[in-house]
Parts: C-alpha cells; sequence; structure tokens
C-alpha cells in the first residue's frame, strides 16, 4: 500500500528524519516505534502533506507521489491521527465528526438530525458516551482523542495512521480501539500504529519498524521479537526500562481531603489521605472523576463543600496562584494546553513556577537560570539542541518532560501528577519513575493519576479508585492486584 523510502526532512539544521524506510502492506498493522524524538511524528505529518519531506521517495498504491498536499494525502485515502488532538475547540462534537465524512453539494442544507444520529454513532463504534452537542473546546483530553478516532473511522481510509492514539485512555478504550482495527485490517486497511506501550505490540501489530535519530534501523516480524530486543534497536544500548520501587519513610498527612464534593465538574464525597514519602495512584475510567478532583485541589474547578487540609491548614484554594503558593505543585494531563508555555524557551519554561530564586534585586540571573536548566535537561534526557529553544519545536514527549521538569527546580510539599508518564519513551519512563521515588524520599507527599494499571500498581504505597466521580475503593498496596483494581473501576466484583 505504502512505500517511503530514504526520506529526509530538517528544521532549520535539526535532523528530524535521515534516510527513514516505511513499507505498510494491504491488510497489516504496521507498528512505529523509536524514542521521543525519533522522528515519528515528523513522517506521519509527511505522509499526511502537511510537511513536505526534503528528499525521498513515496509510492502509495503503486503509483508514485509527486506532491505531498493535504488535500492529494486525503484524496489517497491517507487519514491520521494526531498526537495531540486537533478537533476545532469552536465547533460541536457533531460538527467535528461531521468534517470529511459527510458528502454534500455546496448549496445542500445541513440536516442536523442526520449528522446528529452519525456522530452517535460513530462515538459507539468507539465506546464513547460523550454529547455530541458539546464544544470540544470542553472536552477533557481522552475525550478528544476518542473524538479524534471516531472521526477518523468514519471516513473510509485506505491509509490510517494513528500516532500514540492510547496515551491517555484506559485499557477498556484500547481493548474497543484494537478490536476495531483488527476488523479495518481484515477489511483491506493499512495501519501505521505509533506507541510508546511496547506491550500493547503482540497482541495488535503484524510487523514492525524502529526509527533511531531519524533513521530506520529495522523492520521485523512482531512474532519473534522480543520487547528487549525492539528496545535495544530503539536506544542502541541496553537501558532499565523497570524501576523498583523504593521504600521510604512515610511521615505526617500532607493533604487530608474530606467529604469533598465539586458539584460543577461531579465529584462527589471524596476522602482520603497523603502523607509525607507516600505515593497515592488514582485508578478508574475515563469520565470517572480523576482529572477533575486533582482540578479542584489545584484551584482550577471550586469546591462545593467538604474540607480541604494542607499540613494541618484548612485550605481549599480558589485559584492555582494560590495553589502554588500553598505549596501544591500540578502536573496537568492535556500538557500543550496547561503544562507549558509554547512560545517561550525550555529554560523559561522549568524556571517559570520558581522564578525568584533565579532574580537578584529583580534582575534575573540567566546563568542560574541556564545551570538549572541544562541540569534536568540531562536528567530528564530531554532530546534538544539547546536550553534555548522554544517548547513548540520539541517532540511530543520531551515537552512532557519540560512540563515535569518545571516542578522539580523547587519541589513543592504535594505533587499532584496526571498521567506522568504518557507518551514517554521506555527509558525516561524509568527516569521519572526513579524522580518520584527520591522525591518521595525526601518528603514529599505525590498524587498520582495513571491509566497504566502496571505504574499505578507499581509505583503506589495506596491505591485510589474512582468510579461515577465520587471513590469506590481504596487498597493498600499489599491489596492493589490489577484485577482488584480493574474490578472496583468497573464496578464488580473481584
Ligand atoms: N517545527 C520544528 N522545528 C524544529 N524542530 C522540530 C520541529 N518539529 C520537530 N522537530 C524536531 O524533530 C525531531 C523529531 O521530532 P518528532 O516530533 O518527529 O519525534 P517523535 O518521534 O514523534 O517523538 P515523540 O515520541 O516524543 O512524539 C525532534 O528533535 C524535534 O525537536
Ligand atoms: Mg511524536
Amino acid at each position: 500500500m505504502l512505500s517511503a523510502s530514504h526520506v529526509s526532512k530538517s528544521f532549520a539544521g535539526i535532523r528530524a528524519l535521515a534516510d527513514a524506510s516505511l513499507d505498510v502492506r494491504v491488510g497489516e498493522i504496521h507498528a512505529l516505534v523509536g524514542e521521543n524524538g525519533a522522528g515519528k511524528s515528523t513522517l506521519v505529518r509527511i505522509l499526511t502533506g502537511a510537511l513536505a519531506p526534503d528528499a525521498g521517495d513515496v509510492t502509495f498504491a503503486g503509483s508514485r507521489v509527486t506532491s505531498f498536499s493535504p488535500l492529494d494525502a486525503r484524496r489517497l485515502g491517507i487519514v491520521a491521527i494526531h498526537q495531540h488532538p486537533s478537533l476545532f475547540p469552536d465547533l460541536s462534537v457533531a460538527e467535528n465528526l461531521a468534517i470529511g465524512g459527510e458528502r454534500k453539494g455546496p448549496f445542500s442544507r445541513i440536516d442536523w438530525d442526520a449528522r446528529r444520529t452519525r456522530a452517535t454513532a460513530l462515538l459507539a463504534s468507539v465506546g464513547a458516551r460523550i454529547d455530541v452537542d458539546r464544544d470540544a473546546a470542553s472536552l477533557s483530553l481522552p475525550e478528544q482523542q476518542l473524538v479524534e478516532i471516531a472521526r477518523a473511522l468514519g471516513v473510509k481510509a485506505k491509509l490510517l495512521i494513528l500516532d500514540e492514539p492510547t496515551a491517555s485512555l484506559t485499557p477498556q478504550e484500547v481493548d474497543r480501539l484494537f478490536a476495531l482495527l483488527s476488523g479495518l485490517r481484515a477489511a483491506g486497511t493499512a495501519i501505521v500504529y505509533i506507541t510508546h506501550r511496547l506491550d500493547e505490540l503482540p497482541r495488535l501489530a503484524d510487523r514492525v519498524t524502529v526509527l533511531r535519530d531519524g533513521t530506520t534501523v529495522g523492520t521485523e516480524d512482531m512474532e519473534g521479537v522480543t520487547e528487549a530486543r525492539l528496545i535495544q534497536l530503539m536506544v542502541g544500548r541496553e537501558v532499565a526500562t523497570v524501576f523498583p520501587k523504593r521504600t521510604v519513610p512515610i511521615g505526617n498527612p500532607v493533604l487530608e481531603v474530606t467529604r469533598l464534593s465539586a458539584s460543577s465538574v461531579g465529584v462527589r464525597d471524596v476522602s482520603f489521605q497523603v502523607r509525607r514519602g507516600e505515593i497515592v495512584g488514582i485508578a478508574g475510567l475515563v469520565g470517572a472523576g480523576r482529572t477533575e478532583l486533582a482540578r479542584v485541589l489545584f484551584g482550577l474547578e471550586p469546591a462545593s463543600g467538604g474540607t480541604v487540609m494542607l499540613n494541618g491548614t484548612r485550605s481549599v484554594p480558589r485559584s492555582p496562584e494560590e495553589a502554588i503558593s500553598q505549596g501544591i505543585a500540578y502536573l496537568p494531563e492535556d500538557r500543550r494546553r496547561h503544562g507549558v508555555v509554547l512560545d517561550l524557551s525550555i529554560a523559561a519554561n522549568l524556571t517559570l513556577a520558581a522564578l525568584d530564586r533565579f532574580s537578584r534585586g529583580g534582575v534575573l540571573d540567566r546563568a542560574a537560570e541556564r545551570r538549572v536548566a541544562d541540569d534536568l535537561i540531562a536528567s530528564l534526557g530531554i532530546k534538544t539542541p539547546g536550553a534555548d529553544v522554544p517548547v513548540r519545536q520539541l517532540s511530543g514527549g520531551n515537552q512532557q518532560k519540560v512540563a515535569l521538569g518545571r516542578w522539580l527546580v523547587r519541589p513543592p510539599a504535594l505533587l499532584i501528577l496526571d498521567e506522568p508518564t504518557q507518551g514517554v519513551d521506555v527509558g525516561a519512563k524509568a527516569e521519572i519513575h526513579r524522580l518520584m521515588g527520591e522525591l518521595a524520599a525526601q518528603g514529599l507527599a505525590i498524587l498520582m493519576i495513571s491509566s497504566e494499571l502496571a505504574e499505578v500498581v507499581g509505583m503506589s504505597d495506596r491505591v485510589l479508585v474512582m468510579r461515577g466521580g465520587t471513590l469506590a475503593a481504596s487498597f493498600t498496596r499489599e491489596e492493589a492486584t490489577p484485577e482488584r483494581v480493574m474490578a472496583a473501576a468497573f464496578g464488580t466484583a473481584a
């Protein structure tokens, strides 16, 4: 179906792709993997006509593609779900789903009922229950992702490219997506699937191509390739992929939440504690209210009842500024919208939350700022030519590392992490887990939302499970088996 060979692309002297090749057969699911910044999304943007390659050949369905406009790509039947959802925020879900999927003459009237019915059906096929009249801007990140997937499925594609579609989805939604993709494969669609969750590949992919530093280093049959082998191809050396959880002494409560409710976002009657040195994980399905709870604790949504104590002082922050001044830090799930300032440099982003540390008499000490930024770039493995590069130019996973790094400059009392390792590669994930252990050892209280069961169960001292806006269960580290956590999330008996 598709053969891309010797594709190269540079941005102002930075080589994003150098001799990348990818062959995808009709009716196969072809995985594309590589470290953060390896060039995966750049290749996707070339194949969808969003970027013109500097060099290289692409043939599609037997003919050489000479022009790469988005319209050409669409005509050929190439559809992509991008890493960062690209819905039109001011349009409703139904309107977003209609784009590219309705056949209408320029003067025909919009059949709103048909449009809503079709949108609802598309969403149902991906298992999403979302009101189609809502504005896209009001959707959570996983909801946006589900709408994107539904939109791509609504367009009859010959080649479907998915760039990390499961990053913010829970196992249930992932299963449903995989079933859909298998169905499309059986119907002859060629599928390119990008992920950092290598454990997904054996049950999904037929073949896998590995990119390293913009170059294709191998294509293998999925059958017979081990995860260790893939990592070795990706990284070019051995890396630790699992960081064992550290046991640290657990101290006094830092955060005490009692019967907290927030009626505007559907959070009801939530009570729990996080103590010094403790990592408390929150599991649950998309829409269970986990992100909403975090937003209330960080002052982004108003509480309607209950109490929050921080280090023994009663406080429900009314704004993020108040939360930060009380010692609360929050890594949001939707980091491009809330976690980083895209047009500021990496150094400026990293030091943003601790500017006073870098000012002497009102003057910014650039050298100090630079040293801290360089240290974090090295310790988090942020792939960039320098600390002055605007965050917008980083790959998705590297932007995430900057968003996390911001809070490590001056560690807070309570760190709230919403999907901390979503979209980061295997090496960086182990590094983030190591950092979390180190921060806990320093006496921080950490509240971590994660859709990855292995992460919640592996990293947490206590696991809370949310369902329908409230706490459905609480498990100690010993009690928290993946089966029990899932059962509580679904509301079935374990
Ligand atoms: N517009 C741009 N300007 C400058 N550099 C860019 C631009 N877009 C991408 N790059 C660089 O190209 C390289 C490849 O980025 P790309 O987004 O393709 O990586 P990726 O494999 O998708 O990574 P991730 O897993 O983090 O999403 C990175 O070093 C990135 O910083
Ligand atoms: Mg990418």
